[in-house]
């Protein structure tokens, strides 16, 4: 693996959730792999997961991890090819990715988007320049349109509860949009959709208000309707997160509580396992009743994060 930006840079999705399982089995198996090498965490916007479970991750190979908040500790960075840099940004992509390179065996970057232009956001600019320029492997740690470590982290999950109580039939997962109080990115929705899709060994169905849709190229495979009530109906696993609008981008067009999933909801499903990628607001877009009761996966979902990393680590370094 030379970067894992995306689930295309999977060549085996079940491969790499079982390096995940014994990475969780066994932490330290491959604490010799990373002996010597550095790993850069570029942060451009905040984190508490990705970071620290990165860093533990790669501490667990052996390697060195330094941090750098990037918007609060270093120079504004330009990103757009020829540009005139009159303005605010102050050292050029062009001239700090290779330095960074020289510095880093990988790099791993979280870039959010802005949710004010949607081609720019969803043409990748950001990450693709550090990919471009650095040298070296890049991994995301959330960019403008996926959130990678966290889909992988979410089928590791999702397949450790299937080896606990195994099922004679595909799953039935559901994604559904929650309420929120600003616009989020559709990163995590998109990266989910995406994974599952890929894996293809669910029964995957979207639900979500209307004007909620998310870019067919993520969902497609995916059955998707605005009746969050028939979505549940059975459902194995409730994957709950919020998203702003895509047609009409970055928008807040439904608040309504009512699509905040409660334990009366719970009821049609197939005692369900519920997850969400935190950070939540809770009592928003997700209860107390439903973050605290028994079938909440969030917190092992989120101790999860470090497994999936180590294991994507492990794929870069030892790739020729
Ligand atoms: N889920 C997730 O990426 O969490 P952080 O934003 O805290 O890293």
């Amino acid at each position: 693996m030379k970067q894992f930006i995306s689930v295309t840079d999977v060549a085996d999705i079940n491969a790499l959730i079982k390096k995940a399982m014994v990475c969780k089995a066994e932490p330290l198996k491959y604490q010799q792999l990373g002996a010597g090498k550095r790993i850069g965490l570029l942060f451009l916007n905040p984190s508490l997961r990705t970071r620290l479970s990165t860093q533990v991750a790669a501490r667990n190979l052996g390697m060195e991890a330094i941090v750098f908040n990037v918007d609060k500790e270093g120079w504004a960075l330009e990103f757009e090819e020829g540009a005139i840099m009159s303005g605010n940004t102050v050292e050029h992509i062009k001239d700090a990715g290779p330095v960074l390179g020289q510095y880093f065996d990988i790099l791993c970057i979280r870039t959010f988007p802005s949710l004010k232009n949607r081609e720019d956001d969803y043409s990748e600019m950001f990450i693709h320049q550090f990919i471009k320029y650095a040298g070296v492997p890049v991994i995301s740690l959330e960019s403008a349109t996926l959130h990678p470590l966290q889909s992988l982290t979410d089928l590791l999950t999702i397949s450790e509860q299937l080896g606990i109580k195994p099922l004679n039939r595909k799953p039935k997962i559901v994604l559904t949009w929650a309420p929120h109080i600003k616009p989020l990115p559709q990163c995590v929705a998109n990266s989910f959709a995406e994974w599952v899709n890929a894996w293809g060994e669910a029964d995957f169905v979207i639900t979500h208000p209307q004007d909620y849709e998310l870019s067919e190229q993520f969902t497609k495979g995916a059955t998707i309707t605005q009746d969050q009530d028939a979505a549940l109906a059975g459902a194995d696993f409730v994957y709950v997160k919020n998203w702003s609008t895509y047609t009409d981008y970055g928008k807040v067009y439904e608040n309504d509580p009512a699509w905040m999933l409660t334990e009366e909801k719970m009821k049609n499903t197939n005692q369900a396992k519920v997850m969400h990628c935190l950070p939540v607001r809770r009592n928003v877009e997700l209860s107390d009743e439903i973050l605290d009761g028994s079938h909440s996966l969030v917190t092992r979902q989120a101790g999860n994060r470090v497994w999936a990393a180590q294991a994507v680590l492990h794929e870069i370094l030892t790739s020729k």
